[in-house]
């Protein structure tokens, strides 16, 4: 069964007292709501340094702890780097992957992505995928193209079964932290292209199946129209995942769209 997800990537931002502050505002907002989590995921993805404290606080029946990066290598030599078994002794669950920010920051490239993906896989955390493309891409006419080869270079090199416990965000570089939203049409024409190249490969079920979600100034403001695109399976969340009471919100128009 499809799973409807939103994600909050919170970057870097908040000292561990904010971060505390924030994870407890999102619980007691999130209060009685009884969701099926089978069928709803609610993820927070708060910068390392915090993980540890706030799945103390966060209840697990409604919030998941995700990581918003993770090392290639599973130990050693590694200055700085925090490994898949770190995240997974502190109780987190899912980790995000390729954002473009560390793309573009750190360079990371689709061989060092996809090792990332396979090491995160078999040790039992699930990946949340980034693709997008920049602005020029776009202008250019290139969208299509880029982020076919993200995909294929990628994820078309794992296993069918692996798929289930994979999450594919598509955020546009041009939308991301710039206010400017794609429109409700330019992400379900994208998102519609992703689940057919992951149906073409993988089989018609997995792609129905695939949570797809779209990143990139998604708020409550302008989230009805993404969320009620019929390949738009939620949100992963930068700007708006800082503010309790909009994140919040997000949770419901989502539960409300689907
Ligand atoms: P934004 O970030 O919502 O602030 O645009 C989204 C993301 O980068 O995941």
């Amino acid at each position: 069964m499809r799973k409807f997800v939103v994600a909050g990537n919170w970057k870097m931002n908040t000292n561990l007292p904010e971060g505390e502050q924030l994870a407890s505002d999102i619980m007691s907002l999130l209060g009685q709501r009884n969701f099926d989590l089978d069928r709803y995921g609610v993820i927070i993805a708060p910068p390392y340094t915090h993980l540890y404290r706030l799945g103390q606080i966060i209840d697990n029946n409604k919030i998941r702890l995700g990581a918003q990066n993770m090392g290639w290598e599973e130990k050693g030599a590694f200055t700085g780097e925090i490994s898949a078994d770190m995240l997974l002794s502190v109780g987190v669950e899912y980790v995000i992957i390729g954002h473009s920010e560390r793309r573009k920051y750190q360079k990371e490239d689709d061989q060092l992505l996809l090792k990332k993906i396979n090491l995160a896989l078999a040790k039992g955390l699930k990946p949340i995928f980034c693709v997008g493309e920049e602005l020029n891409d776009r202008e250019a006419g290139k969208h299509f193209d880029v982020v076919r080869s993200q995909i294929e270079n990628v994820i078309f090199s794992l296993e069918v079964h692996n798929m289930e416990n994979i999450i594919i965000a598509y955020e546009p570089v041009w939308a991301i932290g710039t206010g400017k939203v794609a429109t409700p049409g330019q992400a379900q024409e994208m998102h519609a292209f992703i689940r057919q190249m992951i149906a073409d490969k993988f089989g018609s079920q997995v792609g129905v199946n695939m949570t797809l979600l779209y990143g990139g100034s998604c708020k409550p403001s302008n989230a009805e129209g993404l969320f009620s695109q019929k390949d738009i399976d939620g949100g992963l969340i930068g700007g708006a995942s800082l503010k309790a009471q909009d994140f919040v919100t997000l949770v419901d128009m989502l539960i409300e769209a689907k």
